[in-house]
């Protein structure tokens, strides 16, 4: 199987990182990276999370999906990660900040450990991984940097911890963009909006609502793994060459209109009360 978008051999002898590689939106971008000619390294946490998909993706692809057990909150971790790819392949070319998580909660159930957990992965996580791939390969020999992020742009009631992170990757990556254009390395984020993978159907509790969204988004359907896996190919590669420091939003229209969910309304609505002008006493 080819790409259904892209050039087959058009990233051949790049190495590409995808974090979160082995599931859900990851491991489509895995897939088409590797379908254009990259070795692709997945790093996550959980074997089985790795593993079989480094597997199955070799067999499908024809071409060694490599998976490295990394935890990108673990600065150590991260670095090992990125030495062993170095020491295996000489070149890292493509980072692609994917792996992340975070819970659905109102905002005053978030404990102190619950926003930790969710600024340590997604903010502080995505800048380990930035910060080692740097520092190993690209501040010497540019590369591209893909960040996944979500919907920033708006509000996202029941995320307050997940939305204040991927704000802040998104103005890592503006700023990052602009200092290291001269080491040769572009920086874009990718926004999902509602994207039916494994990251939704972790989310039993919220499975309702999130049905409830579907007609508020103007496509009238949630996306696919793929149609995120096709943004980040087009910035990884030559298409993207002179992208730089943009989060470019891949969500059905998502973001321009309609409601996320319903908010409670306060327990006393206030009358509406238009004043009148004196002469219109
Ligand atoms: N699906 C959507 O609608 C949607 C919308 C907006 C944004 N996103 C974001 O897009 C990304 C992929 O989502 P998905 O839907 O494919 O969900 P997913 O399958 O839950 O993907 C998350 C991946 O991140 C990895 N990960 C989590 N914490 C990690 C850590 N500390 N170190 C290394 N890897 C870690 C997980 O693997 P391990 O557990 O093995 O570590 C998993 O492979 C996530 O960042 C998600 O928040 C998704």
């Amino acid at each position: 199987m080819t790409s259904r978008i892209f050039k087959d051999d058009i990233l051949e002898g790049q190495v590409a990182l995808v974090t979160g590689g082995g599931t859900g939106i990851g491991a489509a971008i895995t897939r088409e990276l590797g379908h254009q000619g990259a070795t692709v390294y997945i790093a996550s946490r959980k074997p089985t999370n790795i593993e079989p998909a480094a597997k199955g993706l070799s067999e499908e692809l024809g071409r060694e999906v490599h998976a490295i057990r990394a935890d990108i909150r673990d600065r150590d971790s991260v670095k090992a990660c990125v030495a062993q790819i170095l020491e295996e392949q000489g070149r890292l070319d493509i980072l692609v900040n994917n792996g992340g998580g975070q819970f659905f909660a109102p905002a005053e159930m978030i404990s102190p450990n619950g926003w930790d957990a969710v600024i340590a992965t997604n903010l502080t996580g995505t800048w380990n991984m930035t910060r080692a791939v740097a520092d190993g390969w690209m501040l010497k020999n540019g590369g591209r940097i893909i960040n996944i992020t979500m919907l920033t742009r708006r509000t996202f009631p029941g995320m307050t911890h997940s939305v204040a992170a991927r704000s802040g990757v998104e103005a890592m990556t503006r700023t990052l963009s602009v200092e290291w254009a001269r080491r040769g390395i572009r920086l874009n984020s990718v926004a999902p909006g509602f994207i039916a993978s494994s990251g939704l159907a972790s989310y039993p509790a919220g499975l309702a609502v999130i049905e409830q969204m579907i007609p508020q988004i103007p496509l009238k359907r949630p996306g696919t793994a793929e149609e995120v896996a096709w943004m980040v190919a087009f910035l990884a590669g030559p298409a993207g060459d002179y992208i730089t420091g943009q989060t470019l939003t891949v969500d059905g229209g998502k973001e321009l209109w309609g409601d996320y969910w319903p908010i409670p309304d306060p327990e006393d609505m206030p009358d509406l009360d238009i004043p009148k002008e004196p002469w219109d006493q």
